[in-house]
């Protein structure tokens, strides 16, 4: 199959996941392309046979540029397997207020976007204290702190089950291929 991974990014997590995603699938025989969501604007996504979005969440808002292009591709999404990787810290954890907040913030995209992803999965991300300011360096030490999650200031830590990311490219790939991917949210959470 020939694959867009479009993707946003703030201090680069989603940009390493995408990497990850497309390497997996080249590994699988298929052809991927790869882009960051603000370069794919005017991109004919009707050459794909298939589309991952993939974006974070900041302040319950996943980026801009994303925003954008999926509201600009929707028609044509809509017609092909499709999967939305929400990368957050709130799917490193278990709080059921969390999870509900996620599915929330997928509700608020489909709805800004006019575009319900064939399939949804919450991708845990990272604390990248290397990549913030004095106000997000203090932001994220309190958020860290108020979860019980030990953090060293300057370094950074890495959520992502990287084995899980794997089996989910695979396990979607084939379902792509067999055109299985019916458009229907799931999430998953407890
Ligand atoms: C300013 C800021 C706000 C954030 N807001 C949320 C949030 O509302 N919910 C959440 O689960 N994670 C939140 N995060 C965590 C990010 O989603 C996480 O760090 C992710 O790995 C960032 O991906 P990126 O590096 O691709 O931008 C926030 C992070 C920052 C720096």
């Amino acid at each position: 199959m020939k694959i867009l991974i479009a993707y946003g990014t703030t201090e680069g997590q989603t940009r390493k996941i995408a990497r990850f995603c497309a390497d997996r699938l080249i590994e699988a025989g298929h052809s991927v392309e790869l882009m960051r969501a603000a370069d794919a604007e005017g991109l004919d996504v009707g050459r794909f046979d298939g589309a991952i979005l993939a974006g974070s969440v900041h302040i319950g808002q996943y980026q801009d540029d994303l925003i954008r292009f999926a509201r600009g591709a929707a028609e044509t999404l809509r017609l092909r397997p499709t999967l939305f990787l929400s990368v957050s810290l709130a799917a490193a954890g278990d709080e059921p207020d969390d999870w509900k907040g996620l599915q929330d913030c997928v509700a608020r995209f489909c709805e800004a976007t006019g575009w319900t992803p064939g399939r949804v999965e919450h991708i845990a991300g990272a604390f990248r204290f290397s990549q913030y300011d004095f106000f997000r360096t203090w932001a994220m030490r309190w958020i860290a702190a108020r979860k019980g999650q030990r953090v060293v200031p300057g370094e950074d830590r890495e959520y992502t089950d990287w084995e899980a990311l794997r089996r989910l490219m695979k396990d979607w790939a084939e379902s792509a291929g067999r055109g299985l991917s019916a458009p229907a949210v799931t999430a998953r959470g407890p």
